[in-house]
């Protein structure tokens, strides 16, 4: 019998790519991908921390799996974010799981599976990049790291435990994986980074403005994207590189967490509330009509009303397209544990639900403008909810559902006329 693999992921597009690493990684050693975990030989958790939710989940899969082994006998590994933080102490508190890898070691996934490390949670300095190996899971996309880790120390976040200090990869590697998946027909290619922008080629220290501009003209890339970027790395050089190339998104996610400069502070940002909008002033002159999207926090400690007021005002200034919001949740070992108690449970879901019914308004604004007009279109496949239609994303990130010829190619860019502005999307047909 052939070894049979199941993978679940959970978290952010980083984990998602290290899921496409592992499975390809596991093709390339003869398993086959099952969609259901009763048929699988192998079950392998990538796993979140970002919030103590994310990581309860964890606990309580890993107690469903439990009564899974007993019956088929699997093998169970978990990988990701909880397994780097958690190390032995998960398999003390899970005894059944086999093995725990962190992202570290989604290079080295055959030392884990051959049994000579139980454990891997160390991050070594040279990443193996097996381009040959990832399970792309659209025809059409693909992700690309370029940059791992976080120097940063922003007070409130496990990820600088989880993922590291940052390492970026040569400048001609990561050219060579964007040609990789042209080749293979990814038209669409997103570069990934905990810090994206703050990138640096090890060997030339040609900054992140320059990659970008290298990747944008490498031939059949229609469409370039990249995630996350800090605010305090903005730069003329990232500005002009998404300025001087049509195929960039005009979608920059820009991560605030607080409109309040005094909490800002206390969340070691590196920037004030002027300072942010000064950027996003820079970046608005050189590519207007850029859709700017952000994560935010709110309770964090301290954090009064007055502070959450100048969030929302915040929000009304720019006129976020989209955006992430949650609750405070104290990380362990992150020093915001120490600055103060979070704010009350009542309070902090009070203001989230404010800064939602803001948001919706202004993100209904932006949509409805879209109406009647024309907009460039890649499209990615049918569409979800009905298939006699096909989906894609504007270059400024919107998601349409449009109607058109079934027959056209995926990847292929249309014009589509917009008609209709629904909750997240919008509706169209094709005019090309
Ligand atoms: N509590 C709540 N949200 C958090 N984030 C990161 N750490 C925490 C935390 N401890 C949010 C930030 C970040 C996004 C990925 O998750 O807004 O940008």
């Amino acid at each position: 019998m052939p070894e049979t693999f199941f993978i679940e992921t959970w978290g952010c597009q980083m984990n998602e790519l290290d899921s496409q690493r592992i499975a390809g990684s596991l093709r390339l050693r003869g398993y086959r991908r099952v969609d259901d975990e009763r048929d699988a030989s192998l079950i392998l958790l990538n796993t979140c921390s970002i919030r103590e939710k994310s990581e309860h989940k964890v606990f309580s899969r890993l107690g469903e799996l439990r009564e899974l082994k007993r019956e088929t006998g699997a093998r169970i590994g978990v990988c990701g974010c909880v397994a780097q933080q958690e190390g032995e102490h998960l398999i003390e508190r899970a005894p059944w799981v086999d093995f725990v890898m962190g992202p570290g070691n989604v290079g080295n996934v055959d030392a884990v599976l051959d049994g000579e490390r139980r454990v891997a949670v160390d991050f070594p300095e040279h990443r193996q990049y097996d381009l040959l190996a990832i399970d792309r899971g659209s025809p059409t996309k693909a992700w690309v790291t370029i940059i791992e880790g976080c120097n940063k120390n922003c007070t409130f976040c496990i990820v600088p435990t989880t993922r590291g200090r940052e390492v970026s990869r040569p400048f001609g590697d990561v050219l060579a994986e964007v040609r990789a998946a042209v080749d293979s027909g990814r038209v669409e290619i997103e570069l990934l980074g905990q810090t994206v922008n703050a990138y640096r080629c090890p060997a030339s220290s040609r900054d992140f403005g320059t990659l970008l501009s290298a990747v944008a003209e490498i031939g059949g890339v229609r469409r370039l994207r990249f995630m996350t970027s800090h605010p305090a790395e903005v730069n003329d050089s990232m500005i002009a590189a998404m300025g001087d190339h049509a195929n960039i998104s005009r979608y920059l996610h820009l991560p605030v967490q607080s409109g309040s400069s005094k909490v800002l502070r206390r969340m070691k940002r590196l920037y004030t509330r002027e300072k942010y909008l000064e950027t996003l002033d820079r970046i608005r002159q050189a590519i207007p009509e850029i859709h700017f999207s952000t994560d935010i926090i709110v309770g964090f400690p301290g954090e009064s009303e007055d502070d959450f007021q100048q969030t929302l005002s915040l929000i009304e200034e720019v006129r976020y397209g989209s955006l992430f919001a949650f609750k405070y949740s104290p990380r362990p070992g992150t020093p915001a544990v120490r600055i103060g108690e979070p704010v009350e449970d009542a309070i902090a879901t009070d203001r989230l639900t404010r800064l939602f019914e803001l948001h919706e308004r202004i993100k209904r604004e932006r949509l409805e403008s879209y109406r009647g007009r024309v907009l460039p279109v890649l499209v990615e496949g049918p569409s979800k909810h009905d298939p006699s239609m096909l989906s894609g994303r504007t270059d400024d990130n919107w998601v349409v559902n449009f109607v058109a010829d079934p027959a056209t190619p995926l990847g292929s860019m249309l014009g589509v006329r917009i008609d209709d502005a629904l909750h997240h999307t919008l509706r169209g047909e094709a005019t090309t």
